[in-house]
């Protein structure tokens, strides 16, 4: 079921912060992040001009191989090891409108659960024809779509044996610089979502949810590719969860 039916569009101006729908300031399980918990009570400013005006985001700024990170590292004529794949859907404001222009930027794993990054430590292998990382823009209808292919778990160093489910990182350009959120993907049916330390500090089911996408055997490419679908929620009661904005929205 998609964002926009699972909940009731939001109305009114204003939307009351639900923090039993955010993870909480400090989640002690979740070792590295107890040092950047906030200690003392929020302050709310305001945005400056600039940060709210800033650069637009075109379908100039993309490569033609951008949203393909099945190729967009391979050498002419290769592609990346891993199950094949499309993630699509929409980002859409509290309202279940579509954000158009959003610039949407997203990076994983291979299909072993190693990321191509000098301080990445785990012993699966890297796959010379796979980087990890790509961009696309939301349409006219807040939608978007990329191919690439489904990452491992990983283990990481938290408890004694804490594994990642597998996941894609997700950050949300809006019109401004200062207009960014980043949160991430997780994939239907996959039983260690459950067991992770990270997606555990959301405290509630329905939240976590949100962020797992679901298997579209509709939007498949038969012989070729199989399709996950993914909203985001920018704003309101019942918006994505966003690690980056731990208070809420
Ligand atoms: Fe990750």
């Amino acid at each position: 079921m998609s964002a926009e039916t699972k909940h009731p569009p939001e109305i009114g101006a204003f939307f009351q912060r639900d923090r039993s729908w955010h993870p909480r300031g400090l989640t002690p399980d979740y070792k590295t992040s107890v040092l950047r918990s906030p200690e003392k009570a929020l302050l709310s400013l305001d945005n400056t001009i600039s940060e709210i005006t800033g650069p637009v985001f075109g379908h100039g700024i993309l490569g033609a191989l951008d949203n393909d990170l099945i190729h967009n590292f391979a050498k002419p004529g290769e592609s990346a090891i891993g199950e094949r794949i499309i993630v699509y859907g929409r980002v859409l404001d509290e309202r279940g409108n579509g954000v158009p222009g959003a610039l949407l930027e997203f990076w994983q794993a291979n299909a072993g659960g190693r990321y191509r990054h000098k301080k990445e430590g785990y012993i699966a292998a890297l796959d010379p024809n796979f980087g990890g990382c790509g961009r696309t823009i939301t349409d006219e209808d807040g939608a978007y779509a990329f191919r690439t292919i489904r990452p491992g778990a990983y283990p990481w160093p938290n408890g004694v044996n804490d594994w990642r489910p597998a996941h894609i990182h997700f950050s949300v350009f809006g019109h401004g610089f200062a207009q960014r959120l980043i949160t991430q993907m997780y994939f239907e049916g996959d039983p260690m979502i459950w067991q992770c330390p990270i997606v555990r500090t959301i405290p509630d089911k329905a939240a976590v949810e949100m962020l797992v996408a679901a298997l579209d055997m509709q939007a498949t490419i038969p012989m070729d590719a199989r399709a996950y679908k993914f909203d985001i929620v920018l704003r309101g009661r019942r918006s994505s969860v966003f690690e980056n904005r731990l208070e809420g929205n």
